[in-house]
This record gives C-alpha cells, sequence and structure tokens, in this order.
C-alpha cells in the first residue's frame, strides 16, 4: 500500500532550493511530467527552508492551474540532519542550492551517506573537481551517481561537442571544435543575481582549483590527431557565424575535458549497474563513434560594442572579484559592475520568454587522419554544427535537468553504480539528445566543406 504520511512518505524526486529564481522554474519544468503517461516521474516533494516561499514558488509554476497537493518539506543545508532525513526518503535529489561551492558539499555529503542518486546545475569548476575528490570512491561503493553541471553549464557544450565529432566520418577525424555561444532576445538579456553571485566567488576561489590539481593524481589525456590549435587573437571575428567573440571563461571546456580525460580511461565508456546486452553494444557503438577534440567556448555579438561591454563587466568580474571589498562592491551594486546583464530581482518572465541561444560548433580536423602528420597538421576539413534552443538559465537549464532526471529515473540500469562524474559521459549514449530536441533544444548540421591547406 502507497505510504501517503507526509511524515514518512518516500518520493522519486525532491527538488532541493525550489524557492530559487531558478528553482521555481524547474518546479515548472517538472510538474509538466509528474505522474503523465510512460512519465517515471510519479512523486516529487519540494524541499528548502523556507515553506512560505516553497508554497509560492508551487503557486507560481502550477499557475493558472491551483498549487497541486505536493509535499513542501523542510530542509536547510546548514543543518546537515534536515538533509540526510530528506535523503532518505527519496531516490534522486535535484540541486538548484547555489553558489555551490558555499552550500553545496553538505548537499552532495547528504545523498552519498544515504546512497541516492544526485544532480545540479553548477557551473563552477572547483566546486564539481572537490565533489569528485572528495566523494567519488563513497559514491562508487554505495551506488549513489553524483552529477553536476546538468543544465546550460554544460551540457550544450558536453552534447555539441559529441554530436560534432561523430559527423566526422572515418578516415575524417577532427581535430579542435570552438564553439561560439550567442544570446538573443528581443527585450533585453538579463540573469539572476544568483549565477552572478557564483561566477564572482569563482573568481576569488581560482586559485583553489589550481591548488586541488596538484594535488590529485593526473588524469588520462586523449589521444588527439594533429597539433594543438594555435592561441587566436584576444578578439576574433568569425566570419562563418557573423560574430565577434572572445573566449568565456566557463565552466565548459573544463566539463569536457573530464567527459574526455574519463573516456579515455574506459573506452567504452561507463558500465551500466545492470544493463542488457543490447545496451552495452549500444553504449559501445556510440563512444566508437565520438572523436575527442581540443575544445573551446566563445561568446559572440554581432557588434563590436557588444564585445567590448561583454570584456568590460569581464574586467570589473576579473579585478574586483580577486579580493575582499571589491567583491563586497561587485556583490553590493550587481546591475552597475555587470552593466546590466545581471538584477537583483531576476529578469522578468517577459525577458525569459523573449530570450534565446544559438551556440555554434566549427569543427577542423582532416579528411583523411594521415594528413594529420603532413603540412605541418593543417586542417583541411570543416564541420559545423549548432545547438540552439530557448533561454539559457531558466528555460534551456531546467529542461535539460529535469530530462537527465527522467533519464536516471526511467534508466538507472543503463547508468553507472555510482561515482562523481560529468554529464557527458553519463548521459551521451542514452537517449539526451532526443529528449531535448523533443523539449525545444535542436542540433543541426550546417555545413560540411573543405579547406586549403
Ligand atoms: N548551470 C546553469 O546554466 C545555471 C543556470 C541558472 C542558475 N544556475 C546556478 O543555480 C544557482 C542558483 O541560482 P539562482 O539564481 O536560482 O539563485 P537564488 O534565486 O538566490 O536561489 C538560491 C536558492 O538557494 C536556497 N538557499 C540558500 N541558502 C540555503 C540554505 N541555507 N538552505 C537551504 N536552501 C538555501 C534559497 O532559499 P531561500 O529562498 O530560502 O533563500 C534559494 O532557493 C547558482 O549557483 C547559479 O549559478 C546555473
Amino acid at each position: 500500500m502507497a505510504n501517503d504520511d507526509p511524515q514518512t512518505q518516500a518520493f522519486d524526486l525532491v527538488i532541493l532550493g525550489a524557492s530559487g529564481f531558478t528553482g521555481k522554474y524547474v518546479v515548472r519544468e517538472a510538474l509538466k511530467f509528474l505522474g503523465t503517461p510512460n512519465s517515471p516521474l510519479k512523486t516529487l516533494a519540494l524541499a528548502g527552508r523556507n515553506s512560505s516561499k516553497l508554497a509560492q514558488s508551487l503557486a507560481w509554476a502550477a499557475a493558472p492551474s491551483p498549487p497541486p497537493p505536493i509535499p513542501l518539506i523542510s530542509a536547510d543545508v546548514s543543518d546537515p540532519s534536515s538533509l540526510l532525513a530528506l535523503c532518505r526518503r527519496t531516490k534522486l535529489l535535484l540541486n538548484c542550492v547555489g553558489p555551490f561551492r558555499v552550500y553545496g558539499d553538505p548537499v552532495v555529503a547528504a545523498c552519498v551517506e544515504a546512497g541516492i542518486d544526485y544532480l545540479d546545475i553548477s557551473g563552477e569548476p572547483e566546486f564539481m573537481e572537490r565533489m569528485e575528490a572528495k566523494y567519488h570512491e563513497k559514491a562508487v561503493k554505495v551506488g549513489s551517481l553524483v552529477v553536476s553541471a546538468c543544465g546550460f553549464d554544460s551540457v550544450p557544450a558536453e552534447m555539441g561537442l559529441m554530436f560534432n565529432s561523430r559527423q566526422w566520418v572515418s578516415p575524417a577525424v577532427p581535430n579542435r571544435a570552438e564553439a561560439y555561444l550567442s544570446l538573443e532576445s528581443e527585450t533585453r538579456i538579463v540573469g539572476n543575481v544568483g549565477t552572478y553571485e557564483s561566477a564572482v566567488l569563482g573568481v576569488a576561489n581560482a586559485g583553489q582549483l589550481q591548488e586541488l590539481r596538484r594535488s590529485r593524481p593526473k588524469r588520462a589525456r586523449p589521444a588527439i590527431p594533429g597539433p594543438p590549435p594555435p592561441k587566436g587573437p584576444l578578439i576574433e571575428h568569425q566570419k562563418s557565424v557573423g560574430l565577434w567573440a572572445i573566449k568565456l571563461p566557463s565552466a565548459d571546456a573544463i566539463v569536457v575535458r573530464r567527459t574526455l580525460a574519463t573516456l579515455t580511461e574506459n573506452p567504452h565508456g561507463l558500465q551500466g549497474v545492470d544493463e542488457t546486452e543490447e545496451h552495452i553494444e549500444k553504449r559501445k557503438n556510440f563512444w566508437s563513434t565520438v572523436k575527442p577534440a581540443h575544445f573551446g567556448v566563445k561568446i559572440g555579438t554581432k557588434s563590436l560594442l557588444g564585445i567590448m561591454r561583454l570584456i568590460v563587466t569581464g574586467l570589473f568580474i576579473g579585478l574586483f572579484g580577486q579580493f575582499a571589498f571589491g567583491r563586497s562592491l561587485l556583490l553590493k551594486f550587481p546591475e552597475i559592475f555587470s552593466l546590466g546583464w545581471f538584477r537583483k530581482t531576476g529578469p522578468t518572465e517577459e525577458e525569459v520568454r523573449s530570450a534565446s541561444f544559438k551556440m555554434w560548433f566549427i569543427g577542423s580536423g582532416y579528411s583523411n587522419g594521415s594528413l594529420a602528420l603532413q603540412g605541418g597538421g593543417k586542417p583541411d576539413a570543416e564541420i559545423i554544427t549548432r545547438i540552439s534552443g530557448p533561454e539559457i538559465g531558466y528555460l534551456t537549464t531546467p529542461i535539460i535537468l529535469v530530462q537527465c532526471a527522467l533519464i536516471v529515473l526511467g534508466q538507472r540500469a543503463n547508468l553507472p553504480k555510482g561515482g562523481v562524474y560529468p554529464p557527458g559521459i553519463v548521459f551521451g549514449p542514452t537517449d539526451l539528445q532526443e529528449r531535448l530536441q523533443e523539449n525545444g533544444i535542436s542540433f543541426e548540421v550546417i555545413s560540411k566543406k573543405t579547406l586549403s591547406r
């Protein structure tokens, strides 16, 4: 008999931080799949430290329908016993409480302690790598799957690189792929202050990431045909996609490198906990078509002036973020120092609705792998692919997170028993790409051409 006691009932999924700006959009996305035919999501609860804010979030997410009877559970990240009690009542926890380097560790600790699965939307490399160093072994042992970066950071980069690399059919091989991100809007592009805070703290913690890496064993490096790409100019005019672009210091390239390192160490991907022969075959086939490449991400705008605005914002965060007084100024006046990119009250619903993104992947490589050793290794082939979708932070991120959650709930046997991993190596061979396409995020091949050497 089902347990309907609100104090002890168990759930398929709990969303922690459901009262946050992103959290409420994640709740809205999850409700679309709750109890629908064939959905593995039958029971859901929302968790956070303030039950009236959780109730407001649920009402907003369900509108114009009345809020469904979903339990609201009290849990505070500064109270480990509340987290452990929460984790003991669910199969999977989605964490929307950030900045993750401040609040994330006790949540991962509780999930691993309880042996449940965990996904988050962190875009903070130091947090992700610290969680891997601290909890991977125990997570493997107890069967707790911990995957960070299941949002715009960094699933489009992971899936987009794989999609581009799979277009290179033998004997052709890629050498590099550069992703160009373009954010578009009919009104204004605005982010909530939560993401800005995470970025500011990221600058402050950059040194800790270097220190952590120095203390860890070196990861395997993939064998990539041809030389590494040359360092380009600070500002690039990329004619093929009509954008002025600069390097984007996001987590994407770091997360992709972790996936490629794990793939190099496990050339057939990660074994599922209870896979069928058919799925083993499918997984091996999938990974045999993914060819590693050097990878970087740039952000682009149509005008040079737009790039200048990005550079000034980056300089403010990069310089002021390094010392305490500078950080307090950045955090006190987000709109001023981000030149309007971030707002304390977040974007309006209209601003969210009217925004979208395009991410081009310009892959360069060789029409035949043997050419990598000739002519200074200059690429002679180019394949351009593109991912596009709705607004990145509050529409695309919830779509990705919820689809990853549905895969964990519905296809657990095909996923690794446990461990701390980046999303690409876990979800690459699943139907995540098809699911994203069905939910408004498209993957396209734009062009394939030969380059003069
Ligand atoms: N991957 C991506 O592309 C992506 C996209 C969007 C956002 N994000 C990340 O998501 C995170 C959240 O961003 P946001 O804009 O939604 O921030 P936000 O609006 O400030 O939400 C933060 C949430 O954390 C909760 N929280 C804070 N302290 C807590 C505690 N001690 N115990 C329990 N809950 C606590 C807040 O609860 P209260 O309501 O009670 O304060 C709120 O629900 C950020 O790290 C951001 O970078 C990532």
